[in-house]
């Protein structure tokens, strides 16, 4: 898969943004790369361009941030300080995998072995001053959203 330049915010935001008329339920999004890589800011870009008015706050602390909006049921999740699989019993999370929920996942290596496969992976990396984004589908709904995106 190509790599995609993003020089600066604006082009996370707008790769996010590009990304949100192809979304369909139950769609699984890894989103990967270190710490500041961007991952919550493309989210932030998907979420605005769906018509979502309010904030996005990063789910750090609280594992997930759930958003109702234009007709999807979005589940924002970050495991990063995510280390005890029973914690992910404990809180159900299993069941927000159903096939209809879009899952955009921070840090999906954390919780590792308790996650379906995803259907399209985004890597971010930190080129400074920017960012460069590498796109990979590992499903046909995957391969489907891929095809759907302006080239970048
Ligand atoms: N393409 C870009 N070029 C330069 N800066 C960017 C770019 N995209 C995002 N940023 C900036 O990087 C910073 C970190 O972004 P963000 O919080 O989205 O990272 P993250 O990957 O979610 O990090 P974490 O793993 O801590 O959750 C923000 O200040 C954001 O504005
Ligand atoms: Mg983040």
């Amino acid at each position: 898969m190509p790599t995609r330049p993003l020089p600066d915010e604006d082009a996370t935001l707008a790769l996010g943004a590009a990304l949100a008329p192809h979304l369909a339920p139950g769609l699984v999004v890894a989103l990967r790369g270190e710490l500041g890589a961007g991952k919550t800011t493309l989210v932030r870009g998907l979420l605005r361009a769906l018509g979502h008015a309010g904030r996005v706050k990063s789910p750090t602390y609280t594992l997930v941030e759930v958003y109702e909006v234009s007709r999807l049921s979005l589940y924002h999740f970050d495991f990063y300080r995510f280390h005890d699989p029973s914690e992910w019993i404990d809180a159900g999370f299993r069941d927000i995998f159903n096939g209809r929920n879009v899952c955009l996942i921070e840090w999906p290596e954390r919780a590792r072995g308790q996650l379906p496969p995803a259907d399209l992976e985004i890597a971010l990396e930190i080129v400074e001053p920017g960012r460069t984004a590498t796109l990979t589908a590992s499903s046909p709904a995957g391969e489907k959203l891929l095809a759907a995106l302006p080239p970048g």
